[in-house]
């Protein structure tokens, strides 16, 4: 039997029209663009309206990635959803996304791994394809962060956006070919990134929603810290197990301006080998690394035989990297 090895045949995103500037979050919370700008590199995020859920922003980013790889809905046969904002606690929104998007054969569910949510999506459909059991396999990252904040809160209010991606993984076709990926994580750091309120072990009350425990907490300084090291390592990881001395792009999950340029630092690459959507989306948690992903390939004539290196990070803590080689066939 020939050898399958899983690649990505399409991208889509989308994002909510519905612009937050730095200069509008001014009006709202003590807090001003230079100081935004300084130190998150972020101008403006996108904020979605009510008639646009996570599940709405994903059919959207999927309909446009089955365009791109000219799958149809009928063709695929899984659907994972990677987010932390879901519709609801259950049903999934997977299941959503595969009634509205009419993927009659496929199976369906979440995954949640906050940031990371991608990449970790992108690893569990390697080895799904590559076992054979699955040949296209549609994953959506798609976030509605601004339900989860604040906006009293100005460490982290002007730090987060709404937005989805999605990626088709198939069998065979020319795109993206998945190489290999390191996934990790460390729950003793639980604390320094989570919503305290929601889950069973605080169920909504008046008093958790008078203590304002269903908005995201987190340590800045903390998550900044293991961000950088994390992804570092993890890149580092992934290279070395694919053989590859040098990376033609980075696309690196967009938190933070600063993460972003020592990681560009550490790796010797110029910026322009980088590609940032943080000044116009902030940090749109799962889809973040999809949403610049999708940007890269319609912006740039990507070269068969190029490397790309995909690096995140997110609460848990999580944190992983994937490699890619672009095929034509
Ligand atoms: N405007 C103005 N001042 C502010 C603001 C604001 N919006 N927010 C905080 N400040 C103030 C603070 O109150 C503090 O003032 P003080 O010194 O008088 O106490 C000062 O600015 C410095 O605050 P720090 O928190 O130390 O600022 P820092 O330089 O660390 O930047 C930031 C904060 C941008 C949040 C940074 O820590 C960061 O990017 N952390 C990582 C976030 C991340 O990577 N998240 C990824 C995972 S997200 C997920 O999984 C959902």
């Amino acid at each position: 039997m020939k050898n399958v090895q899983a690649r990505i045949t399409g991208t889509g995103r989308f994002l909510p029209e519905k612009v937050l500037s730095n200069e509008d979050l001014e009006k709202i919370v003590d807090t001003n663009d230079e100081w935004i700008v300084s130190r998150t590199g972020m101008k403006e995020r996108r904020i979605a309206l009510d008639s646009e859920p996570t599940s709405m922003m994903g059919v959207e980013a999927a309909r446009r990635a089955l365009e791109a790889s000219g799958r149809t809905a009928e063709d695929i046969d899984l659907i994972i959803c990677a987010t932390c904002t879901p519709d609801f606690i259950f049903p999934s929104t997977a299941c959503l996304i595969q009634e509205a998007l009419g993927c009659k054969k496929a199976a369906a569910l979440d995954i949640q791994a906050a940031c990371t949510g991608y990449l970790y999506a992108l690893s569990i459909v390697k080895a799904m394809i590559e076992s054979g059991a699955h040949k296209n396999i549609l994953i959506v990252a798609s976030e509605k962060l601004s339900s989860l904040v604040d906006y009293e809160d100005r460490a982290t209010c002007v730090l987060f956006g709404d937005g989805a991606s999605a990626a088709v993984v198939s069998a065979e076709g020319k795109g993206l070919l998945l190489l290999d990926s390191i996934l990790g994580s460390d729950g003793s750091q639980e604390a320094i990134l989570k919503v305290p309120a929601g889950g069973c072990r605080t169920p909504a009350s008046k008093q958790s929603v008078e203590e304002k425990q269903h908005y995201l907490q987190m340590d800045g300084r903390e998550v900044y810290k293991h961000a950088v090291r994390r992804m570092e390592a993890a890149a580092n990881q992934c290279m070395e197990k694919s053989g590859i001395k040098e990376i033609d792009w980075l696309v690196p999950h967009q938190a933070n301006i600063r993460i972003i340029e020592s990681l560009a630092k550490r790796f010797k690459l110029p910026m322009e080998k980088v590609f940032c959507t943080i000044h116009k989306y902030g940090n749109t948690s799962a889809s973040s690394v999809g949403i610049a992903l999708d940007e890269l390939t319609q912006e740039t004539e990507l070269k068969t035989g190029e490397h790309l290196l995909l690096v995140a990070f997110g609460a848990g803590l999580t944190w992983g990297a994937t490699t890619l080689k672009v095929v034509n066939e």
